[in-house]
């Protein structure tokens, strides 16, 4: 029985050194060529090796970070169980990020660095955070921790997820009328999504007309839910007013892209939240003890849902 990790070395380190102390009966490798391919049970990597198949007893392919999308579902046998990344480190970063870029898009920050660069000393009329309302598309790991963490701000707060869901202090929606609903109401509209075939091209120009004049995007999904012209036109048009963008498609982009220069978008390269290796070791760890006794590992992904 073998555990093979397929990623960076650095992270690889602290990992080996966490199975270990946590878990010595299971041997650790990171060289896939030393390793005899029938004895590898768990398998952890970024996207599916084209050589899979080799892996004949393969019970477990972890995901290494939050998304799956980067899989292909139908080069994986059904019977080999897909868990995705579930650690305290991505959501601090995550919840950190949208904080960032939340209070940057409520304090007019994108448009205050243009005047600056225009050598413009100017006030803006600010809205109070009880008049700014939130609306986050993903009610999941992420977008529920992220809601957690702007609460003291004092933001009218919502979520929109396919299933109902409850939070405190936060309105939720769901379903088809739900996503109406709160991007009527979303002044900062925050993309948190996981990337399947309903949500690819998501935030797109009959999305952006229903939100409200002026309302900021932050995108923290994945690239292919954005379309980019569509936002170019609506931030030109100035009926979006700014927007923050961690992901794009393709990343990086071309060097002539309009997201690079635009006055009204702060573009981030893919680094609002990232894996980090202790506390994804020891929630890996765990879900191998889950799956020993016979339990569902935490973060399995549902075939059918694409998430
Ligand atoms: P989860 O699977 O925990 O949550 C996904 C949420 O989206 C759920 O609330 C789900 O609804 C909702 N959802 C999915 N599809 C639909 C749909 N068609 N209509 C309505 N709601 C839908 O994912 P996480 O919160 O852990 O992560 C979300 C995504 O964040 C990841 O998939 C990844 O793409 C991205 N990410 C980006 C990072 C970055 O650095 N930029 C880092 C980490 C993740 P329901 O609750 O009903 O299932
Ligand atoms: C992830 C990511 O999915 O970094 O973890 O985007």
């Amino acid at each position: 029985m073998t555990f093979l990790f397929n990623s960076d070395a650095r992270r690889g380190a602290v990992f080996a050194d966490a199975f270990a102390k946590e878990l010595p009966d299971l041997p650790f490798a990171m060289d896939a060529a030393t390793v005899d391919p029938n004895a590898v049970r768990y398998l952890i990597t970024w996207t599916v090796p084209d050589n899979l198949a080799r892996y004949r007893n393969l019970e477990i392919l972890f995901s290494i970070g939050a998304g799956v999308d980067q899989f292909r579902f139908d080069a994986v046998p059904a019977k080999v169980k897909i868990v995705r990344m579930i650690e305290e480190g991505i959501v601090r970063m995550m919840q950190e990020y949208v904080t960032l870029a939340v209070l940057a898009l409520h304090r007019n920050l994108p448009a205050y660095l243009a005047q600056q660069r225009a050598g413009e000393w100017a006030d803006i009329a600010q809205l109070q955070a009880g008049s700014r309302r939130i609306g986050v598309l993903g009610l999941g790991q992420l977008g529920e921790a992220v809601l957690d963490r702007l609460k003291p701000f004092g933001f009218p707060l919502a979520g929109w997820s396919r299933s109902p869901r409850r939070m405190e202090g936060v309105t939720c929606h769901h379903g088809k009328l739900g996503l109406e609903e709160m991007i009527a109401a979303s002044d900062i509209l925050i993309c948190l999504l996981p990337l399947t075939e309903e949500t690819r091209g998501f935030l797109n120009a009959n999305l952006f007309a229903k939100l409200p004049e002026g309302t900021a995007i932050v995108h923290t999904g994945r690239g292919p839910q954005l379309d980019h012209e569509a936002l170019v036109a609506a931030l030109d048009s100035g009926h979006l007013s700014a927007a923050m963008i961690d992901v794009t498609d393709p990343e990086p982009l071309p060097p002539d892209h309009p997201f690079w220069s635009h006055p009204k978008i702060i573009l981030t390269p893919h680094v609002a939240s990232v894996t980090q290796p202790a506390s994804a070791a020891r929630a890996v760890i765990d879900n191998i003890r889950r799956h020993r006794a016979g339990l569902d590992p935490i973060g399995l992904v549902d075939r059918s849902r694409g998430y």
